[in-house]
């Protein structure tokens, strides 16, 4: 058995070596903690029956012309547990958080062109659009499909205001309760 869980501090050294092994695009620890200290409800982890860690989803929040955001900044599962529905339960936590914590209007990400399996997660099974191409993003030079997936946003459209950074700092939900138990400040 292997669950999806929020993740913890004590889970970024095991988080970035998952990384390390699946990805070419690696991040110093200072990062993970980044994300984790900024916007703790949006990341999570794959853990097997065992206690190790066998995927991840990295994820942040971005404000750009007034409209909220999330972004994935990266997602892995180790090799010896693919295909198992993993990548697709991590993903569907993080973008649950980013809707019922921040309120976000749609998600984003990108992916390499020739990354098939992932492009097919994305768009096949999580409904991802490809919103635009970005020509050699990647280190080595190849393009990147910049894509979004369109969330639910704000319910409430009469206006109120916010105390605190905008609505990426996660501020004017978590007050109120989310029905998400750990988005509670602490
Ligand atoms: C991409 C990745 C995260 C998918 O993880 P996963 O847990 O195996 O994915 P899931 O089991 O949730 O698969 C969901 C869907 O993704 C697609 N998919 C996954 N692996 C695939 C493969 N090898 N070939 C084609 N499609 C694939 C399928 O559409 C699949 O649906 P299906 O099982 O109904 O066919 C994993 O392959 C990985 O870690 N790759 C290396 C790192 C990476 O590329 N990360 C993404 C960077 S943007």
């Amino acid at each position: 058995m292997v669950c999806i869980r929020k993740a913890t501090v004590d889970d970024l050294l095991a988080m970035q070596e998952c990384n390390l092994f699946c990805l070419p695009e690696n991040y110093q620890m200072k990062y993970y903690f980044y994300h984790i200290l900024s916007w703790p409800q949006l990341l999570y982890v794959a853990e097997d029956y065992n206690g190790k860690i066998v995927g991840y989803v990295l994820a942040k929040m971005e404000e750009e012309s007034s409209e909220c955001h999330g972004h994935i900044t990266s997602l892995a599962v180790l090799r010896t547990h693919r295909k198992l529905g993993l990548a697709t339960k991590l993903m569907i936590a993080a973008q649950n958080a980013m809707e019922q914590v921040y309120e976000a209007e749609y998600v984003s990400l990108h992916v390499r062109k020739s990354n098939r399996a992932a492009f097919n997660l994305y768009t096949e099974t999580l409904g991802y659009k490809i919103h635009d191409v970005e020509a050699k993003y990647y280190a080595d030079g190849e393009d990147a499909y910049d894509m979004r997936k369109q969330l639910k946003g704000k319910k409430r459209h009469h206006h109120h205001h916010h105390h605190g950074g905008g609505c990426c700092s996660g501020d004017s939900k978590t007050e109120e309760g989310t029905g998400v138990p750990e988005a509670k400040a602490e």
